[in-house]
């Protein structure tokens, strides 16, 4: 199949393009805005993989868009603005990227007749302190990350509801693994562990998350994309849900690091207390997730202490001049 995969240098699009060039054998076109997040080095393996093609662009640019799904058969899209923190400190890009980034390829997809595959979020459905979302529970977000993801949804739905395009939606708890910008959770710990910088957690750090390993999401989308039912979501869970502060402590452990390190900061405004997803459905589509949470945490640590190439560049970059700003102390060399 040749796939459009859109935001497909960022950290998950890259797993998937990589999974789908390697064992499907896809030709595949990555669009991508390259922001700070999305970075070409991520798919440099792939350069010589069969019909694989790098277009720079942004999802909301129709042009753009137009040169990179000519000859494709599907559009799968990663691309979006994705930092909770980054949301509430500055909301407008992700209405642009979410929403008139959203629209642009739907409306692609319509005039071609392709398949069309959202990739979404757990955060969509809000916060839940006992039980799992499935996928008829309200979208009830809470950030303006997660509110303009679930207004995305709602338009792919509209497509299908509306003009018959054949989409499907496939929301992922959180990811982890190689290749992830060091904002989000794991990376930010394991990077600032293995240089001594304290690592900041939000709250009381008693916050759960569902985590799951960004191959086993990968093959869930490829899933999804291939015998998805038309107009339906898909939600999917990972086998691993923890308190953040056992993330932390499990990565100290990894590390070799004591609990000294640990710093309790100002919480993060409207903070979600607990994501849960049941994944029944797209497990009768055949999936389910192969790594276990203590073995892809060792992965990743382990890869991060290997590929120094890969984060060197971030942490001298535009990265430091952020954690600055929102963490209020510098990060060491
Ligand atoms: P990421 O931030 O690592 O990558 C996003 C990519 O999209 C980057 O390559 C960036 O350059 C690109 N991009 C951003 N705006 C663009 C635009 N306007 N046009 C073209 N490209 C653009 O994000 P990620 O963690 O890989 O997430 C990918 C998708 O999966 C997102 O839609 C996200 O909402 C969803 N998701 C993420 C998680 C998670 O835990 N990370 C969990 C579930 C779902
Ligand atoms: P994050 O990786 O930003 O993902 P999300 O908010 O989309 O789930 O954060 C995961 C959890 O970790 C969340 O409860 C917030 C918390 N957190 C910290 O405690 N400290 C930090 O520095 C960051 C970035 C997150």
């Amino acid at each position: 199949m040749k796939l459009l995969v859109c935001g497909g240098a960022g950290f998950i699009g890259s797993h998937f393009a990589r999974l789908r060039a390697r064992e499907y054998d896809d030709e595949v076109v990555v669009l991508d805005k390259l922001t700070y997040a999305g970075r070409e080095e991520n798919l440099r393996d792939l350069a010589d993989a069969p019909g694989f093609r790098f277009v720079h662009g942004a999802i909301e640019d129709a042009d753009a868009v137009a040169d990179a799904v000519a000859g494709c058969e599907a559009i799968v899209n990663f691309a979006a603005e994705t930092h909770v923190d980054r949301s509430i400190s500055g909301p407008e890009v992700f209405l642009t990227t979410q929403m008139n980034g959203t629209w642009t390829l739907l409306e692609a997809a319509r005039e071609r007749e392709l398949r069309y595959v959202q990739v979404s979020t757990d955060e969509v459905y809000g916060s839940i302190d006992e039980g799992s979302f499935t996928e008829t529970s309200p979208l009830d977000p809470s950030s303006p990350y997660s509110a303009t993801k679930a207004g995305a949804d709602l338009l792919v739905s509209s497509y299908t509801h509306t003009y018959g395009l054949p989409t499907a939606i496939c929301r992922g708890s959180n990811n982890y693994g190689p290749f992830q910008y060091p904002e989000k959770l794991i990376p930010l710990m394991v990077l600032n562990a293995l240089h001594g910088d304290p690592l900041p957690v939000y709250g009381d750090g008693m916050n759960v998350r569902n985590w799951l390993y960004v191959e086993d999401f990968g093959r869930a989308i490829g899933t999804v994309l291939e015998r998805g039912a038309t107009g339906e979501a898909y939600n999917v869970g990972g086998p691993g849900e923890c308190p953040n502060i056992e993330v932390v402590r499990r990565i100290l452990e990894l590390t070799g690091r004591d609990e000294s390190l640990i710093e309790y900061v100002t919480d993060r405004p409207g903070h979600d207390r607990r994501y849960s997803l049941a994944s029944d459905k797209v497990r009768t589509l055949g999936w389910e997730p192969r790594m276990r949470f203590e073995d892809g945490l060792q992965r990743t640590v382990d890869w991060y202490r290997e590929n120094s190439w890969w984060w060197e560049p971030i942490r001298s970059g535009e990265y430091r001049a952020y954690y600055e700003r929102h963490y209020g102390r510098a990060l060491r060399d």
